[in-house]
């Protein structure tokens, strides 16, 4: 095949010697060619000059972000709920087998709308509720449920949401706790669903980010969050990593939904784990708080918590362990840093120990995210539930609920909580 019709081949040295590479270029593209780029050039000149004009405006519209919440409460509190009789609870719950191995995390999660609200006229009711506090403005609700670092796991977190027979914010209130952008397949995807399904938030790492970047690429003045003890606002200039390649897509919708997620959420009363079995529960519930990071144990007021150290800490430095460090192996004189939650859940004790018999709560426990490394920890005054979903492990939710208990001598509210996850 090839014999015939091939055409005969120049000396190999033929067009190095006679022509410039250029020439050799306008040889073969003909006459008629060139007056075809020369066209090219009238006519495309211009619409590169309108591009670089008018690219700016093709930019998403931008947004002031807002001074950041330090501190800030959940805006529902938990009404507490009468559980269904057993013998219902049995029938309707021993369906499914693939989640009924008691050592499995996997747990089947109870169906909560056939749990009912406590009558709000009851003495049981109204004397709960006098000590709960809870503002005008905040809803009832009846389970409040965490989730670990999403990271950008779109469908995981809906699968998620679906495994715990979340009811789209009727009667639950979910919050996410931080890092729920970057990494993951679908960023922008897990905001839309959240602001979509009134999903909650705290602020993580990677939210601050972006934020800085935000405001970086729109030249804008600056984020942070408003208190002149704890200012921290974006000076660094950022290049085009995962962060700025979000920061870039984000509506005016978004960064609202965003900057409205504190640094340190309040979540009320929440139940206390007093064995390492998760098996008995304190007589006393915990103020919970959710966090991404860390607290610092030595810090007594929420409001004087450094912003960075909270998003990012995982450790404490000796020989004190009140200063915080991001990094896991840090050595200081020979010693190891060790996790904040040791010195937090120590700390907790002591004030709980101090605590006031008829105390209605005693303690801050502490649910955060941030160590995939470390995975699901808990202690008795912290829960941490990154589970490490974005690198294909899990993703967990803590749920909370309270609930009435009937004795021979008296009806009681406690809290309750369940740990379950899917796998990612
Ligand atoms: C901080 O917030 C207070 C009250 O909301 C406001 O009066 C004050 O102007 C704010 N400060 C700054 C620096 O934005
Ligand atoms: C508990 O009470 C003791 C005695 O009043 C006090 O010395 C200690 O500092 C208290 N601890 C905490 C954590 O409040």
């Amino acid at each position: 095949m090839v014999s015939e019709t091939t055409p005969l081949q120049r000396p190999n040295d033929y067009e190095d010697e006679e022509f410039s590479p250029f020439e050799r270029f306008m040889v073969r593209i003909g006459s008629s060619k060139r007056l075809l780029w020369a066209l090219g050039l009238i006519i495309g000149l211009p619409i590169v000059y309108f591009l670089m004009v008018f690219l700016p405006s093709l930019a998403p519209p931008s947004a002031d972000v807002p001074d950041l919440i330090k501190v800030g409460k959940a805006p529902v509190y938990l009404h507490p709920l009468i559980p269904p009789k057993k013998l219902e609870l049995v029938n309707g719950e021993s369906t499914s087998d693939k989640y009924n191995d008691p050592e499995s995390p996997i747990k089947n999660v109870p169906n909560f709308e056939k749990w009912s609200l406590l009558d709000k006229d009851t003495k049981l009711f109204r004397r709960h509720f006098k000590k709960l506090g809870a503002a005008a403005s905040q809803k009832p609700v009846k389970r409040l449920i965490l989730i670990g670092d999403v990271h950008g796991s779109l469908f995981e977190l809906q699968k998620l949401l679906k495994h715990v027979k979340y009811d789209g914010g009727h009667h639950d209130h979910v919050v996410l706790l931080g890092d729920f952008l970057a990494k993951g397949k679908n960023s922008l995807g897990v905001l839309e669903y959240a602001i979509q399904n009134r999903v909650d938030c705290i602020l993580g790492n990677h939210e601050w980010e972006i934020l800085k970047r935000y405001v970086q690429y729109h030249g804008l003045p600056g984020v942070g969050f408003n208190e002149s003890k704890n200012e921290l606002r974006a000076t660094e200039q950022y290049d085009l990593d995962e962060q700025m390649r979000i920061a870039k897509r984000l509506m005016p919708e978004h960064i609202d939904y965003i900057s409205k997620c504190p640094l340190i959420k309040e979540l009320g009363p929440v139940p206390r784990m007093t064995n390492k079995k998760r098996r008995k529960y304190a007589s006393v519930p915990a103020n919970g708080v959710a966090v991404h990071g860390g607290l610092v144990w030595s810090v007594e007021d929420l409001q004087d918590q450094d912003p960075e150290a909270v998003l990012t800490m995982r450790n404490l430095l000796p020989p004190d362990y009140t200063v915080p460090t991001e990094n896991r192996h840090e050595v200081v004189d020979g010693e190891k840093s060790k996790p904040w939650t040791r010195f937090w859940t120590r700390h907790q004790l002591e004030v709980a120990a101090n605590a006031s018999d008829d105390a209605f709560t005693a303690g801050t426990k502490v649910y955060y995210g941030h160590d995939a490394k470390r995975g699901v920890c808990f202690r008795e005054f912290s829960t941490g539930l990154d589970s490490g979903c974005v690198y294909g492990a899990q993703l967990s939710a803590e749920i909370i609920w309270s609930e009435v208990v009937s004795t021979k001598s008296e009806d009681r509210i406690v809290y309750r909580n369940l740990f379950t996850q899917i796998n990612c």
